[in-house]
């Protein structure tokens, strides 16, 4: 499988993000959370806590608590370190390639006044921090983007202190015979270029020096994520003023449909990984 794909840049990536984030407050959450739900059984259609517990069920895997320092890569709106802080006490740091999703994350902050929580601008692949600066990385749905995908690993690796955690749910690529309709529907369509199979993912983490503590596939949840959002699209679409977002939505809507049939022929997953940097000997 290959780790490093130049198809799309980190400027189509953020280009796309920072143009999209306004549509997708409009449709799928107006508080920016937008990652894979964790559902809790097939006729399940509540999608925020679908979500919600997809944050929490990572949290507790991590291991976060009021003594950590957590670093989100691709924070998006900001909403799951907003919610740790909350939950645990935690300090930390969200970054994000979109400066779109940054303000916002950073309006809500300000709003909320989290105490040793900030947002900043720029990529998982020259993260601005020094060495063994957090106890925890978390992501979510995130670093699939990432064209140059062991870079972002061995960044991460270096701003992880001894020991410290790295907890992820992430879009997996399991095949490499990727058809057109998948192409077009999954992959171009936010200008992912490739990604890993559950078995790779594990083995890239290794290869950039992590302890892999949980590699799970959760195919089943974002199945039923595009399932529910698809519909939520098509009722949403209605109510558009915009006739451009409204085409987009539709358009989104349609994907859904060819995103579940790509799942189905394995060309499209998703899963969780929990790693560890080795405490220092
Ligand atoms: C599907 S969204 C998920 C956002 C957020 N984690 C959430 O749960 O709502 C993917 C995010 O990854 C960000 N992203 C993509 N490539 C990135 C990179 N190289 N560095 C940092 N963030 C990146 C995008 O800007 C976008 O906000």
């Amino acid at each position: 499988m290959s780790t490093t794909s130049f198809t799309f840049t980190e400027r189509d990536v953020s280009e796309f993000f920072d143009e999209t984030t306004q549509t997708y407050l409009s449709f799928w959450d107006s508080e920016g959370v937008l990652h894979t739900g964790y559902f809790a059984d097939d006729a399940d259609a509540d999608y925020h806590a679908a979500a919600d517990r997809t944050s929490d069920l990572l949290a507790t895997e991590a291991g976060v608590d009021a003594g950590s320092t957590v670093l989100d890569v691709g924070c998006g709106c900001g909403n799951f370190l907003l919610r740790l802080a909350g939950q645990t006490g935690c300090r930390g740091e969200g970054l994000d390639l979109s400066i779109e999703r940054i303000r916002f994350a950073q309006a809500k902050c300000a709003e909320r006044g989290t105490p040793g929580i900030a947002f900043r601008h720029g990529s998982a692949t020259a993260l601005p921090y020094s060495p063994g600066s957090f106890s925890h990385v978390v992501s979510q749905d995130a670093l699939f983007l990432v064209p140059d995908k062991p870079r972002s690993h061995a960044e991460m690796y270096r701003v992880l202190a001894p020991g410290g955690i790295l907890a992820i749910t992430d879009f997996l690529q399991p095949t490499t015979g990727i058809g057109e309709a998948a192409r077009r529907h999954v992959y171009d369509r936010v200008r992912w270029s490739s990604g890993y199979s559950l078995d790779g993912y594990a083995e890239a983490l290794t290869g950039a020096g992590f302890e892999v503590l949980v590699a799970r596939n959760l195919d089943t949840h974002i199945r039923q994520t595009y399932r529910v959002l698809g519909e939520t699209a098509r009722q949403r679409a209605a109510s558009a003023d915009d006739p451009a977002a409204r085409e987009w939505i539709l358009g989104f809507a349609a994907s859904c449909g060819e995103i579940q049939a790509a799942i189905d022929r394995g060309e499209f997953g998703w899963g969780m990984f929990v790693a560890r940097k080795p405490a220092a000997q």
